[in-house]
């Protein structure tokens, strides 16, 4: 069943923002088997005997250079649907399945990456460090988890930084680094919710520039935000709300 049949679509158009970066416009093949999709997914939570409906019948395919934003309030839903993109979570009604990626199970750090909202790095451990485990964990020699380490440092204007601390990182810095460990072992999708949350406009800004230009042209991301000009500097917009996405809107209008 296509997506518009199965929300609820009101017409509005994205107003225009600053332009991106040429590299964050991809054409998107819109045949191109999905990477995650999510079908009808419902998630409740029960907290002290109360049914909480985090997110309600939400239907959305995830597909090869998608740049999507969720755009919506806090406790709209934003993180419960990026935790069932990312098989952290699973659904109490409808499905999500990764057709290209394979199970849940299966999703390691070469398929799936996260950057989250704040303070995500490893205390004792340098910036190049922190970046250098996922590529460890999928089993990558020291001697190449360090070069490719480097190298997504250096993309992401970092490798002065690399023998620092976190805690002798600024915020923006400590998000670049995030994104650099998301980025190092290549996903195919990349999962961020409100990376730039705890950013002021400026720095939100830079961070989106290097996430960016930093992403492989095939890979897919989908970032959570209440942040319109965040939002904005991706291709499609869903805005949500109580749960559900309620209008699509991408830079060549909405539909
Ligand atoms: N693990 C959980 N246990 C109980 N309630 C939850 C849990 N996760 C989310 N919720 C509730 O579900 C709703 C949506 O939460 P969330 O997806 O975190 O929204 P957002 O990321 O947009 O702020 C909120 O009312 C939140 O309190
Ligand atoms: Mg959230």
């Amino acid at each position: 069943m296509p997506e518009s049949r199965r929300v609820d679509v009101s017409p509005r158009r994205l107003t225009p923002g600053p332009v991106p970066p040429r590299a964050s416009f991809r054409p998107v093949d819109a045949a191109a088997t999905p990477l995650a999709e999510a079908r009808g997914v419902s998630r409740t939570f029960t907290v002290g005997g109360q049914e909480v409906t985090a997110l309600r019948e939400t239907t959305l395919r995830v597909r090869p250079g998608d740049r999507i934003a969720l755009l919506g309030p806090s406790g709209s839903g934003k993180s419960t649907l990026l935790h069932l993109l990312g098989g952290l979570d699973t659904p109490t009604t409808g499905t999500v399945s990764w057709p290209t990626l394979g199970e849940a199970g299966s999703l390691r750090p070469g398929k799936v990456a996260f950057v989250f909202q704040a303070q995500s790095l490893m205390p004792p451990l340098t910036a190049l460090e922190n970046v250098a485990l996922p590529l460890l964990l999928v089993g990558e020699t020291p001697e190449a988890a360090t070069r490719e380490a480097r190298r997504a440092l250096d993309t992401l204007e970092l490798l002065a930084l690399a023998d620092q601390l976190p805690e002798e990182l600024s915020g923006g810095q400590a998000q670049r680094v995030a994104v650099a460990r998301a980025l190092v072992t290549r996903p195919r999708l990349v999962l961020a919710d409100e990376p730039t949350g705890q950013l002021d406009s400026v720095t939100a800004a830079h961070l989106m520039d290097v996430l960016l230009s930093a992403l492989e042209p095939g890979a897919a991301l989908v970032m959570a935000t209440h942040d319109e000009a965040v939002a904005r500097r991706l291709d499609t917009l869903w805005r949500m709300e109580g749960g559900r996405l309620l209008s699509r809107a991408t830079k060549e209008g909405t539909s």
